[in-house]
């Protein structure tokens, strides 16, 4: 009896802390935590050197030659900053999202064959901060590291990649019987609900790469899921990996062919920017194509985020600048009512599709093969070349 009391007590108080804490934080803290786990030891032990000393973990994996016990630093812990700085750093807001010109979900979809309505965007702002992550030092650097987990996981939202209504933000609907803005459906809600349906995994899977990336969060359970089940990781020793994603996951972090981007190169061999060639952000030497990547995810605005029965109704002056909100959300239209969108029809199609499960696994994936990338030299030059032991086998039992 004291025990269910006491049970009844914590789990009164973890939904009261699930309700309390936002999802939109949760989201970018999953896709982060995705990341950590898929990092080469040295490069996620080299965070330390790049982030503040509290995003220390304590790391049972790997375990050091020396034998001593490990820390690593972890990307989750700044995953949400950037959101709580967007109104104190002004210039940052419009970074975290990209309004195509001339879209318009579901009935008309481009993304940049028209342009973009500003170039002060999440594009940019992810090569950007590529960039800085290369040439920054100090705090600058550890600034653009923040930065760029975040908009790793804002890029693969896809109400981020559309002005309509500013990303859904303008649209009241109904989720779970509470009325809510479409953009927030996208953000946390969906997740939350899938987040707190999950019943299984929440024992530790024998992998300690995957497992000392987790931070005990009440998420963990749905990162075991998504990597053990879409990822097909940890794999069963002698067995090829088998999971929702294994055949298209190792194309993620690609950035196809030259040819397949567009590039725009004049006959002495330098790349040009040009205005009407949206892949011209990728135009870089960095492991990172922002374009490439989203295009193919952009119908996923049409296809879900705006399907039947998101309403038609938006504000009369449909602000271009769009995204999210910088000014207090229009009022719902009056005397609508609106639709529920935890219905088979709706939410039904997201869930079988796994669509919010792929982006959050393609975002952190992409994150991390992004910073093993950059940073394994300089991660391995710091330990003097020492490698882990055995680390690629880890897990394999
Ligand atoms: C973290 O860094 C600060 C500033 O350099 C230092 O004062 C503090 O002692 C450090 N804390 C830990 C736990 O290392
Ligand atoms: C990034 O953006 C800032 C601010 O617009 C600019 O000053 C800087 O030169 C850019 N850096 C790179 C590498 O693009
Ligand atoms: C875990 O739960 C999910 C969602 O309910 C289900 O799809 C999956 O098959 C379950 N996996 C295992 C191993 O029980």
């Amino acid at each position: 009896m004291r025990l269910l009391a006491l049970h009844t007590a914590l789990v009164v108080l973890l939904c009261h802390l699930s309700a309390v804490r936002s999802w939109g934080l949760a989201g970018h803290q999953i896709v982060a935590t995705i990341a950590q786990t898929q990092l080469h030891p040295l490069v996620r032990q080299h965070l330390c050197s790049i982030l503040p000393n509290f995003t220390q973990y304590p790391s049972i994996w790997p375990s050091s030659p020396q034998g001593r016990p490990n820390t690593h630093c972890h990307l989750a812990v700044l995953a949400g900053w950037p959101d709580n700085v967007r109104f104190r750093l002004p210039w940052s807001s419009k970074l975290h999202y990209v309004n195509p010109t001339d879209d318009h979900p579901p009935q008309h979809c481009t993304y940049g064959e028209a342009g973009w309505t500003s170039d002060d965007n999440i594009l940019h702002a992810m090569v950007n901060y590529t960039q800085r992550l290369t040439t920054e030092t100090g705090y600058e650097r550890d600034l653009a590291l923040r930065f760029l987990v975040h908009f790793f996981g804002d890029a693969h939202q896809p109400l981020h990649l559309t002005g309509r209504a500013r990303g859904g933000n303008d649209i009241w609907v109904h989720f779970e019987g509470r009325k809510s803005k479409l953009h927030s459906v996208w953000d946390g809600l969906l997740l939350n609900k899938q987040v707190r349906q999950l019943a299984n995994y929440t024992s530790r899977l024998p992998s300690p790469r995957i497992e000392s990336g987790l931070r005990g969060d009440v998420y963990d359970p749905y990162i075991r899921w998504i990597l053990k089940e879409g990822l097909g990781q940890p794999a069963i020793k002698g067995q090829e990996p088998l999971g929702w994603f294994t055949n298209e996951a190792p194309e993620w972090p690609s950035c196809g062919t030259e040819a397949g981007r567009g590039l725009v190169v004049q006959q002495t061999g330098q790349s040009v920017f040009n205005d009407q060639d949206p892949s011209a952000v990728d135009d870089t030497d960095l492991p990172i194509c922002p374009y490439y990547w989203t295009k193919p995810m952009h119908p996923l605005v049409c296809e879900y985020a705006f399907a039947h029965p998101v309403p038609e109704w938006e504000p009369p002056s449909d602000d271009l600048e769009g995204g999210v909100p910088e000014h207090p959300p229009s009022p719902p239209p009056p005397r609508l009512p609106l639709p529920e969108l935890d219905t088979p029809e709706y939410l039904g199609r997201i869930d079988a599709d796994k669509v919010i499960q792929r982006q959050l696994a393609k975002a952190g994936v992409r994150l991390a093969a992004v910073l093993n990338t950059l940073l394994l030299d300089e991660a391995t030059r710091a330990v003097g070349g020492i490698m882990p032991v055995d680390w690629l086998d880890e897990g394999r039992s």
